[in-house]
């Protein structure tokens, strides 16, 4: 009875999600500089934890739709665990997250805003690529 109902409960959530991840998160950046920057910087050098630019790198690796690694990185942020995570090497050489007290919906907009991280810095990557292509837009 009590477990159905976290299974249904589950669902809807999941279903929610994919949802919601298609929208984009004008103040993911925000809550970044709030709850996240203390340990998380962007671009290399680290903090105390690996800088998310990396982090979305290989999340991208790993996911292939912008749906399911922002779903991966927001259940990550729920509860962070070994199984979870994408980056095993990183939990023995910082230690495991904490976990923060975030909103559901603080959750998958910051989890958007860190997806997004991995596609800006290549779009900045190929705007200085000039000599190579010139004339020519890249797809
Ligand atoms: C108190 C320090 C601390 C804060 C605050 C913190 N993190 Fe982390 N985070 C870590 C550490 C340490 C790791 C590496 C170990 C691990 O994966 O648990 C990590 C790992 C991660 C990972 C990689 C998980 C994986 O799959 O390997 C993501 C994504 C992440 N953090 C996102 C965030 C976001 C987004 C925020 C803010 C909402 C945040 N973190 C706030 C310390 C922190």
């Amino acid at each position: 009875m009590k477990l159905s109902f976290i299974l249904v409960a589950g669902i809807a959530l999941l279903f929610n999600s994919f949802e919601q991840a298609a929208a984009s998160s004008p103040d993911g950046k925000a809550i970044y500089n709030r709850e996240c920057s203390v340990c998380h910087s962007v671009n290399p050098p680290p903090k105390s934890a690996p800088p998310l630019l990396s982090l979305s790198a290989q999340y991208h690796r790993v996911f292939k739709t912008k749906a399911a690694g922002v779903n991966a990185i927001a259940s990550f942020l729920k509860l962070p665990n070994k199984k979870n995570a994408v980056d095993q090497n990183a939990i023995s050489k910082f230690g495991l997250m904490p976990v923060l007290s975030l909103t559901d919906a603080e959750r998958r907009t910051v989890s958007e805003w860190v997806w997004d991280q991995y596609n800006s810095s290549m779009r900045m990557g190929r705007g200085t690529g000039s000599g190579k292509g010139q004339g020519r837009l890249n797809p």
